[in-house]
């Protein structure tokens, strides 16, 4: 049965928790530290973060805040985009340590795949996790043909590819891949970044459960084996977004949602991204 505080080994075995609070645009200082002091009431373990949210030191504050040890908490952080390359990756983590007032992270990721950059972000990865300053390397919105050319750069498998993923968009071919290269697949925009909550065939579903439809999203994710972060700045949806460890999706109605797949995105193609 799994609970709030399942965990997901990766490749290096490190354990993750397999369920979290994402904070891309929870507003820096009272907001973001509000929502992540709440969530960890909660029973939340993971906190997502990036640099390009601007909201690590606010964050940071929530984790101190909630008085829970810096061992029991996973925090995520990602490089972005113009900071890509190696002596600029380095700077930009030791901002990101700054801000969060850690002294390691986690999980860090390379937000996009930055054609021309991100073997020489990946290189700066690399020297971070032999240093134990990253717990795990990871990487953000990379397709199969990122992933390729990362792996024949390197002898560090990514341990988490974080990506868009919901009812709508299920990723399977890329899921595969992950799959046999033993790199655990994380949901962002689990919910479609809300989109997916009117969804008839999903409305019907919770109502089957006596659930919501952010939980049985939420559900859809954790049965499927993947990592997956819901965003909320919303007490009473935070709690309901954890409220999901008391029920089980049947394989049918498990099948009825991954049938919702219209490869749909709600954030940027990875192929085509401009920022
Ligand atoms: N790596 C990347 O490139 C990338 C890109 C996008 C996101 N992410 C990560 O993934 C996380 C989640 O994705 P997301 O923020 O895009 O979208 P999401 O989690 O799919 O949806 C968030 C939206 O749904 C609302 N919501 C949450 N729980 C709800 C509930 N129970 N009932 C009704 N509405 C609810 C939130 O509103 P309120 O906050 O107002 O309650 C917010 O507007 C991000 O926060 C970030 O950490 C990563």
């Amino acid at each position: 049965m799994k609970t709030i505080k399942t965990r997901v080994r990766l490749n290096n075995r490190v354990e993750m928790p397999q369920f979290g609070l994402g904070v891309y645009k929870a507003e820096n200082g009272m907001e973001v530290t509000n929502a992540v002091e709440a969530a960890i009431q909660a029973g939340y373990t993971l906190i997502d973060t990036a640099s390009f949210y601007q909201n690590e030191s606010g964050v940071g504050a929530g984790v101190k805040n909630s008085g829970i040890n810096r061992e029991d908490i996973f925090i995520t952080s990602k490089v972005w985009n113009t900071d890509q390359g190696y002596e600029s990756t380095l700077n930009a983590f030791q901002k990101t340590l700054k801000e969060l007032d850690v002294e390691y992270l986690d999980l860090y990721l390379i937000h996009w795949p930055v054609e021309g950059r991100f073997l020489d972000t990946w290189r700066a990865f690399e020297k971070l996790y032999e240093e134990g300053y990253i717990k795990a390397a990871g990487v953000s919105n990379f397709q199969i043909h990122h992933l390729e050319k990362l792996l024949a750069n390197s002898s560090l498998v990514p341990a988490v590819n974080q990506v868009e993923l919901h009812p709508r968009l299920t990723q399977i071919e890329l899921r595969n891949y992950c799959s046999e290269k033993k790199i655990q697949v994380e949901s962002w925009s689990p919910l479609g970044r809300g989109n997916l909550l009117k969804e008839p065939t999903i409305e019907y579903v919770a109502k089957k459960y006596g659930k919501t439809p952010a939980q049985v999203i939420i559900r859809w994710h954790l049965q499927n084996e993947l990592v997956v972060i819901p965003k909320s700045v919303t007490p009473e949806r935070i709690v309901e977004n954890a409220n999901v460890f008391d029920f089980v999706l049947s394989q049918e109605d498990m099948n009825v949602l991954n049938q919702l797949n219209m490869n749909e995105r709600f954030g940027q193609h990875p192929d085509h991204f401009k920022f």
